[in-house]
């Protein structure tokens, strides 16, 4: 089986946090998705897509799990090594998953080192804004890159009330404003915001030096992200109203899954073509040997 795939030759130099910053500031927009596995890391990396990122999305859409918070950092860690032995280009960020980095700076910097020392990631993901600081302080000197994470933030989907958009009324938009300049000045490299109004995201956008990475935050941002996921059509739950489905991965599935049971119920796989032969004096000299 030859499956072509575009290889950028563009994007051959290892990606890294000083990338992205240069391409915010010659206004090329970074692209960013979701892996959990060797195979989309491999593909993804070819293509030539700047970052991969190794969401605790992981247990939503590929775990089975209702939200993100049951994740641990072992699983993340196992996914992580599967991506990192996929990827050798696209800058690699590791999500923290929940109680990771909220229960002590300790815990939080330790926990940040093992995402690059067990995990093979350049960098790391965190939620929060003002309560945060800290940690990401101390992450940040250990000498480990931070993403923040700003908006709809999943870990606090209780808090949050549910999956809902961030930021629409003056106050909750002056906040996440506020929160975001207090992530640049803690030291992140980058900023994710999730569901937010576009006009907020482009303004945050402008008022940033570091790079915005937006999903579901408009086209100013500085870069977009999507879990890989929902782009494939492969999440059989919910596709939230800013995802654009590139494919139907779930239907595909579906039709070659039933087409397999279909042909072994009927006898149609495997085929002859599909056999291993043996030499027939080695099958006489079997035979004759009883
Ligand atoms: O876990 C994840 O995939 C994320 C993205 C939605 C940004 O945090």
């Amino acid at each position: 089986m030859s499956t072509t795939i575009p290889v950028s030759e563009v994007q051959r130099k290892k990606v890294t946090t000083l990338t992205l910053r240069q391409k915010k500031e010659r206004s090329e927009p970074i692209t960013m998705l979701t892996a959990y596995d060797y195979p989309t890391a491999l593909i993804l990396d070819r293509v030539g897509v700047d970052a991969i990122l190794v969401g605790d999305s992981l247990g939503m859409v590929v775990l089975g799990y209702t939200n993100t918070l049951p994740v641990t950092m072992e699983e993340m860690l196992h996914h992580c090594r599967a991506v990192a032995r996929g990827a050798s280009y696209a800058l690699l960020v590791g999500d923290m998953p929940f109680l990771s980095y909220q229960v002590s700076v300790e815990e939080a910097v330790r926990n940040a080192g093992r995402f690059l020392q067990q995990g093979g990631m350049d960098a790391v993901k965190l939620e929060g804004g003002r309560e945060r600081l800290e940690a990401i302080r101390a992450i940040v000197s250990a000498g480990i890159p931070v993403m923040g994470h700003l908006g709809l933030t999943p870990q606090s989907v209780h808090q949050l009330g549910g999956f809902r958009p961030q930021g629409r009324t003056a106050w909750a938009a002056r906040r996440l404003l506020e929160d975001a300049l207090l992530l640049e000045e803690a030291g992140c490299f980058s900023l994710v915001l999730e569901s937010v109004p576009a006009r907020l995201a482009e303004l945050i956008s402008q008022r940033l030096s570091i790079p915005t990475i937006g999903i579901g935050a408009g086209r100013a941002c500085d870069g977009q992200v999507l879990v890989t996921h929902d782009l494939l059509g492969l999440f059989d739950r919910f596709t939230p109203r800013f995802v654009k489905k590139y494919t139907d991965l779930y239907g595909e599935m579906q039709r070659a899954f039933s087409e397999y049971v279909a042909d072994v119920q009927a006898r149609r796989f495997p085929g002859a073509e599909h056999e291993l032969e043996m030499p027939e004096e080695e099958w006489q000299a079997f035979l004759r040997a009883g």
